[in-house]
């Protein structure tokens, strides 16, 4: 399939990627499209974007991408190429070279049953490139199942066949508050004009502090299938 297909994307959809300064979503968005713009292009041969949504992220894959093959399943916010279920992927073991995953794992009732299931269809020495929520208000309700630390992820990707498992936070303690404080204002109309306020602080404060991970917002895990 080719890279370049266009989505048509519903009325008022506020598509993931990149935004403004002063965006409900900057703090959040800010590291998560640093790192992906980072990651992606490095993916190479058949690429499997598993709860791919509308693909929001697809465009960042590089040359090296010989096929493109978005899973999920169907409903108004997804755009699959195939559907299917990240539990039991509907393809044969070994029939990718790269696994990408974004937002997704926390939608799954049982996400260690769903890395399996990635590890399963990755050949040996496939990359994945996956990144899950530790802190986010509940969203997609009721599919809505956990959130996630650097020490399960580690457990969880070893466990379903993973190596060279690396974890990165993406927005430590600051992010974290700041990034819950603007949405929570944001839901109040006259408190909302001080969303860029708080994206910016709490933003400064997140990169001059030593960066701590009490609390995280999101994380990026790479890996290898062993
Ligand atoms: C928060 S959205 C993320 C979509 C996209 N990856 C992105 O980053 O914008 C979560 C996606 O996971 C999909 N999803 C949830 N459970 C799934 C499952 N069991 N199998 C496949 N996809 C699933 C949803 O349909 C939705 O498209």
């Amino acid at each position: 399939m080719a890279l370049d297909t266009a989505i048509q994307t519903p009325p008022n959809f506020d598509v993931p990627g990149p935004k403004p300064a002063g965006h409900v979503c900057h703090l959040h968005y800010a590291p998560l499209w640093r790192d992906l713009v980072e990651q992606l292009p490095t993916l190479e041969g058949r690429v499997i974007d598993v709860g791919c949504g509308l693909q929001p992220y697809r465009k960042l894959l590089g040359s090296k991408v010989t096929e493109y093959v978005g899973v999920d399943r169907a409903g108004p916010l997804s755009h699959p190429d195939v559907e299917g279920d990240a539990l039991s992927l509907p393809f044969e073991d070994a029939t990718f070279d790269s696994l990408m995953s974004t937002q997704v794992l926390e939608h799954v009732v049982d996400p260690r049953k769903a890395l399996v299931s990635m590890a399963r269809v990755l050949k040996p020495g496939g990359r994945v490139v996956l990144t899950a929520p530790g802190t986010w208000p509940a969203h997609e309700v009721p599919y809505d199942f956990t959130r996630f630390t650097r020490w399960g992820l580690e457990v969880m990707f070893s466990e379903a066949g993973f190596t060279d498992v690396k974890i990165a936070a993406q927005g430590g303690t600051w992010a974290t508050i700041g990034q819950m404080l603007a949405l929570e204002v944001n839901h109040h109309s006259p408190f909302r004009l001080l969303v860029p306020l708080i994206n910016r602080l709490f933003g400064y404060l997140e990169r001059s502090s030593k960066a701590r991970e009490d609390l995280v917002l999101n994380w990026l895990v790479t890996a290898r299938k062993v």
